[in-house]
């Protein structure tokens, strides 16, 4: 029996159809006459991008005001649950003002590799990090009774031909690291709904693969929420409902509704496949509308003018202000003593025109927004200010200028970070460099002084040649609109930073063990690596690294006591305890650090992986017991051999860190397990070793894979791009491409979303457009085209005559 069997008996199938698609970009279908009220969807994650008009699933059309809080990248920085519940609670009742009901976010999916274009949006290289935050943030939305939307399920990690990139990833990996992102957040915070990816995995589009909804999420996960495909997703909505997927968004091209009409009526879809969609979509209108009206009676009516905008701007600083990392302090040159200098000289466009957010669909329009130049003047501290360099890209211009006034005794603060064009939704970066004119003017200060503090600022790490030759660096990341007063505190010592890596910093591209493969092929994205990402990989391979994952300093030091294990065995679940204690003269905070891993284990396992972190707060010389709980069940891995997720005979040790290199003491289990069958596979699998191979990973897959190639003739499944080499494609294609882009308004081809748009126009295979943009690509347009990239142009010519004669 349906919960809402009632109502659906009584819609026709027409409507339920209709239901189960969007109406538009962000709002779900209305029946008023069946009281099915509209509600609206809305990106996210860091704010609200809710768009009344000018709907767009890009970030390039105006939303309404809303506060933007630091994305992820810095957040995530924070290992801080209570703060991501906090920020989770006021963009709730953001969306409460706003009549949203849904917030598009979080974005779990792990980082991979640091040249990932969304990076900025997602948590960790972690799934413990990246699970235990975004569940705080679901928390913490959800308490205000507005949903939000888990995503993008699954494997989902670049953005090089996003909507065609086929994910081959070995079961262990999946298990162990990619999945586990998503299963804390569903099995314990219940999210409303989940958003599925665009690409496919193992061959199969995610928004229609069986395993991975039906078995993983439906089951696995227990999840009864709506699951809805990322924008323009959706395949082939008869596979994805047999899947167990919902909701089709965003809605207005009606592209399946036909055949899925004639399909149910002629008996050969399960119409009970359509009610359960249905079901689980009413659920989700009717839940959020009552919640909403249960609020508005305890908060009184609220609008868009409810938002207390100075309030949510402090709450955005303070949280930038717990994240933000400080990566080096060479002879305690920070905090600044202002009066202590001769002269401040403040270098670099970046503290004028700071970048606080990332690009693509989370872009959204804050209140206002903060400099560091303008914190710096407002808080008094004098400095004379440069630009240094252009913000807009790979120019290697350096503003002699600054040079020239810098004196050997001054201080100098440098903001240098990622431009808008380098990263973005949609896109991966080409390198991990920071632009030339930047570098250069490093270089060239430090020859000038030794006195040099370095803010960055940017969604992903970059390669530091300089590091060396600076004082003082602070990880800013992207730190949202009230980021100038938040770096500026940090830099001054009003507030202690205590953010942590929340990823590895690699010293260089060639380090990251997938740079050599990462986003090269069009189609294939397999994952060699396998389990080996991140801190996992450069631990296992005993590689060094500029700064490991879980560093930060601090403006004070902690000592790390003995560390003690209880075992609970009736309750499953060991107890570790230590203490710690604040050993300088200042406030603090420190992230405590639990990892775990089999003592003598050898071939394809990790050496140590996270298993908890708590954040303690500690005055001067106080000291605190913390405790961590670990159930038995986070001790397992999946053994491909057992087919499920196994604990192992033999020693278990627990260290605790301040890092994932500083180790301060460790406490060793034996566990009563399976045998771990070693089987050899490759000197990079069994040790970490080189590179891994394609052979290898076969190997390590035990089954064959196919290699994806453009076959013709052209099908709506084939991309534009796919067809661009076709002569009497090019002038078509040139001239669509135009006529797109004026359409969006974006000219600027350093924009990231003139970027963003040519890559979705000439990756996105043409019904997928259709679903996007029905307007300026309608069916007949698309099959037009891919009649024409055929060479059938009088195929295409009688669809158009016959299209005319039905007008
Ligand atoms: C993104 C989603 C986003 C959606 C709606 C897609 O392009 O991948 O994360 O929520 O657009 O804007």
């Amino acid at each position: 029996m349906l919960k809402h069997q009632e109502i659906i008996e009584q819609m026709t199938l027409k409507e339920k159809i209709a239901l189960t698609s969007g109406q538009d970009s962000w709002r779900l279908q209305d029946f008023p006459e069946r009281k099915i009220p509209k509600i609206t969807l809305s990106d996210g994650p860091h704010g609200l991008r809710h768009q009344e008009e000018g709907q767009d699933h890009l970030g390039i059309n105006e939303s309404n005001l809303s506060t933007a809080f630091p994305p992820a990248c810095l957040t995530a920085a924070s290992f801080d649950k209570e703060l991501l519940f906090i920020m989770g609670q006021a963009i709730g009742y953001e969306a409460l003002c706003q009549n949203v009901q849904v917030v598009l976010g979080p974005g779990v999916n792990l980082k991979r590799n640091p040249l990932c274009g969304r990076n900025f949006e997602y948590f960790s290289e972690d799934p413990v990090v990246a699970a235990t935050l975004s569940l705080a943030f679901i928390e913490g939305v959800q308490s205000m009774g507005v949903g939000t939307s888990l995503k993008h399920f699954a494997l989902n990690n670049q953005e090089t031909n996003r909507m065609k990139s086929d994910s081959v990833v070995d079961r262990k990996a999946v298990y162990d690291l990619y999945l586990k992102a998503f299963e804390k957040p569903i099995l314990e915070g219940k999210p409303y709904t989940v958003m599925g990816s665009y690409n496919l995995v193992d061959g199969v589009y995610a928004s229609e693969e069986p395993w991975l909804i039906g078995e993983v999420l439906r089951k696995e996960f227990d999840f009864q929420g709506v699951l809805m495909t990322d924008w323009g997703a959706m395949n082939d909505k008869k596979a994805s409902f047999i899947a167990g997927l919902d909701l089709e968004m965003p809605g207005g091209a009606g592209y399946f509704d036909e055949d899925l009409e004639k399909s149910i009526l002629e008996g050969t879809f399960e119409e009970a496949l359509l009610d359960k969609a249905c079901d689980r979509i009413l659920e989700l209108i009717m839940k959020t509308t009552k919640n909403r009206q249960e609020q508005m009676k305890v908060l009184g009516p609220l609008t868009k003018d409810s938002v207390d905008i100075k309030k949510h701007h402090e709450l955005a600083r303070s949280i930038a202000e717990e994240s933000m990392v400080l990566l080096k302090n060479e002879g305690e040159i920070l905090p600044i003593e202002p009066k202590a200098w001769p002269k401040i000289h403040l270098i670099g466009a970046l503290a004028k025109e700071p970048r606080y957010q990332g690009a693509g669909s989370s872009h959204i329009r804050p209140y206002r927004v903060s400099s560091l130049k303008e914190a710096l003047a407002e808080e008094g501290v004098e400095v004379t200010y440069h630009e240094g360099y252009l913000l807009s890209g790979d120019e290697a211009f350096v503003e002699e200028a600054c040079l020239e006034e810098v004196g050997a005794e001054d201080l100098v603060i440098l903001a240098v970070g990622l431009p808008e064009s380098y990263e973005s939704e949609g896109f991966d970066r080409k390198h991990m460099k920071l632009p030339p004119g930047q570098n250069a003017l490093v270089h060239a200060l430090a020859n000038r002084n030794q006195s040099m503090v370095v803010v960055l600022y940017g969604g992903s790490p970059t390669e530091l040649p300089w590091v060396s030759k600076v004082q003082g660096l602070l990880n800013a990341y992207l730190p949202g609109q009230a980021g100038g007063e938040a770096v500026k505190n940090v830099l001054l010592g009003k507030v202690n930073p205590s953010g942590k890596l929340a990823e590895t910093y690699p010293l260089d591209y060639k380090d990251v063990v997938s740079s050599s493969y990462y986003g090269k092929d069009p189609y294939d994205a397999w994952y060699l690596e396998g389990l080996y990402m991140g801190y996992r990989y450069f631990d296992k391979a005993e590689k060094p690294v500029r700064f490991p994952f879980g560093f930060g300093l601090s403006y004070t030091t902690f000592s790390y006591g003995p560390v003690h294990l209880e075992e609970h065995k009736e309750q499953e679940r060991y107890e570790i305890t230590l203490s710690i204690k604040n050993t300088g003269n200042k406030a603090g905070k420190e992230v405590v650090q639990l990892y775990g891993g089999y003592e003598k284990i050898k071939g394809y396992h990790v050496k140590k992986s996270l298993l908890d972190f708590a954040k303690v707060s500690l005055a001067p010389s106080e000291e605190k017991e913390v405790r961590f709980l670990v159930p038995k069940r986070a001790l397992e891995e999946y053994d491909r051999h057992y087919g499920q997720r196994v604990l192992y005979e033999g020693g278990y040790v627990f260290s605790v860190g301040s890092s994932s290199k500083s180790l301060h003491g460790e406490v060793r289990v034996s566990l009563v397990g399976v045998q771990p069958i070693v089987k050899v596979l490759s000197p990079f699998y069994d040790r970490g070793e080189g590179v891994p191979s394609e052979e290898d990973f076969l190997k390590l897959l035990g089954e064959p894979v196919v290699k994806k190639l453009v076959t013709k003739p052209y099908t709506i499944d084939h991309t534009l791009g796919e067809m661009k080499e076709e002569p009497q494609m090019r002038y078509i294609l040139k001239k669509l491409t135009n006529t797109l882009k004026r359409a969006t308004g974006v000219t600027d081809v350093n924009d990231p979303a003139y970027l963003a748009v040519e890559a979705m126009f000439m990756q996105t295979p043409v019904k997928r457009l259709t679903l996007l943009a029905p307007d300026k690509m309608p069916k007949h347009l698309g099959e037009t085209l891919v009649d024409v990239a055929n060479g059938e142009y009088l195929k295409a010519a009688a669809k158009a005559v016959k299209r005319r004669e039905k007008r």
